[in-house]
């Protein structure tokens, strides 16, 4: 059977981002920096907004959930603890003919894949990167950068537990950066050295974690599909037990079907009380719960929805690509759902005449307030309009001489190309219900009240 790929070609991925802004490689000028990447003026508002919808989801519409922002640095300890020090290692093969390396467990053949050279023996490579702090470079003043935020959560659960006076089950989230020190990266954003995770850990009574294990899987499925991935784009991949991190108790992968295949966008583990036990063990702090309820003590277990920035902002941008032909014309269009749209609303006035721009401005300047807002007036509307639908920007507004005399403009829809005219003392209060995901062709509040009176 055919290995299952999506249809979107990466190289074109690539070039879109590179050409309008979402992501540079790193360093560029400089001959670049494998596998790094920076996020230009579109990608980092594609991020934010995939972060902002994260959090609202997980913490700002919650009562059972509270934020944190842990430092990338952290005592080491922490990771002799958490078992990274021991065990956070892939194993390495290296080519004995051009030197390159590679991670063993993704060879299919015994031979080096570049130059067919032989290998030698797989050796364990750890995967954190070190650094030291201070000015005394000894073993005694190393840290590392953190390769997951998970722990950074673990040891300040008392702190938050104390503080927010939560009941179990609650849950504390965090975004931030983590560092991999990758053998092999690649696939554009997918696997890189330094990327962004946004990761739940939820603390629930032993014998209910099951329960909620299953509950997690299916919202964070869900979080995806409403922020518009297709479903024949999604699957669910539950880990063998040979698979399974030496933390976990049952793990399920989201899975999105890539241009390279079906690959992991976020894990769902069931770590049950490893990482509290073992914190408890080695910082001498006991990290147990006192149960009001029932009256007893224990360690909760752990449920962590744990989804990388990065390869979700990847597979947004590969879900909502859409090439169409239009008119004899081929129209590139990144139907990105109206939340993660990096610009939201577009001004276009018809041309750059001298009577036109001044009310332009003034939409614009009001606009901007409340939306992400982008102003154009280089080449034709029609040009104008296949720039925005490249970058997703679900509606744009003209502004021609006819608004000149009934304050009235228009509205055109991304991905319908429908139009409608609205008068601009109403297009604030449009624009945020169209945003929200009324129809576009519902008709507008101020239509019904004047066709009413
Ligand atoms: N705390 C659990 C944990 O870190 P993981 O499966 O190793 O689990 C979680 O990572 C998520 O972080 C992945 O599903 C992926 O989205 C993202 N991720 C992990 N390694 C990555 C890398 N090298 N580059 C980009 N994203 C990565």
């Amino acid at each position: 059977m055919p290995e299952e790929k999506s249809k979107v070609d990466m190289e074109k991925i690539v070039s879109l981002c590179k050409r309008r802004g979402f992501i540079f490689p790193s360093s560029e000028i400089y001959g670049g920096l494998s596998s790094c990447w920076d996020y230009g003026p579109l990608g980092v508002e594609l991020k934010r907004n995939i972060k902002n919808a994260w959090w609202r989801a997980v913490v700002q519409e919650r009562d059972d959930m509270v934020g944190l922002d842990a430092g990338i640095m952290m005592h080491p300890l922490i990771w002799v603890a958490s078992g990274h020090v021991e065990g956070f290692s892939d194993p390495l093969v290296e080519c004995k003919v051009c030197h390159l390396r590679w991670r063993a467990t993704d060879l299919t053949d015994t031979s080096c894949p570049d130059c067919s050279g032989e290998l030698t023996e797989p050796r364990l490579f750890n995967l954190m990167f070190k650094t030291f702090m201070g000015p005394v470079e000894d073993e005694a003043a190393v840290v590392y950068l953190r390769p997951e935020t998970a722990q950074g959560i673990f040891v300040n659960f008392d702190n938050v537990l104390a503080s927010s006076r939560k009941k179990l089950p609650f849950g504390i989230a965090q975004i931030g950066k983590a560092f991999r020190n990758e053998i092999t990266t690649g696939n554009f954003i997918f696997r890189t050295r330094e990327f962004e995770q946004m990761e739940i850990e939820y603390f629930v009574k032993p014998g209910t974690d099951k329960q909620w294990f299953d509950y997690w899987v299916q919202e964070r499925f869900n979080w995806y599909l409403n922020l518009g991935i297709k479903r024949e784009n999604l699957r669910l991949r539950q880990h063998s037990k040979d698979e399974l991190a030496h933390y976990a108790k049952d793990c399920y992968d989201i899975e999105y079907l890539f241009p390279m295949g079906w690959a992991e966008l976020e894990g769902i583990a069931n770590r049950g009380d490893f990482d509290l036990v073992q914190h408890s063990k080695c910082s001498g702090k006991d990290l147990s719960y006192f149960d009001e309820e029932s009256g007893e003590r224990y360690v909760p277990y752990v449920i962590e929805p744990s989804a990388g920035v990065d390869r979700s902002a990847l597979a947004f941008l590969i879900d909502a690509y859409d090439e169409e032909v239009v008119e004899g014309e081929t129209r590139v269009v990144l139907h990105l759902h109206r939340e993660l749209a990096p610009i939201k609303v577009a001004i276009l006035p018809l041309s750059r005449n001298e009577r036109l721009v001044p009310l332009a401005r003034e939409v614009y300047a009001e606009l901007r307030r409340h939306f992400m807002t982008q102003y154009d007036d280089a080449q034709s509307i029609g040009r104008r309009y296949r720039r925005q639908d490249e970058i997703g920007t679900p509606f744009c507004i003209t502004v021609d001489f006819q608004s000149l005399e009934d304050g009235e403009v228009t509205i055109r829809e991304r991905d319908s190309m429908a139009q409608i005219r609205l008068p601009i003392k109403e297009l604030v209060k449009t624009l945020q219900a169209k945003l929200c995901g009324e129809p576009f062709d519902t008709q507008p509040l101020w239509a019904t009240r004047r066709s009413a009176g």
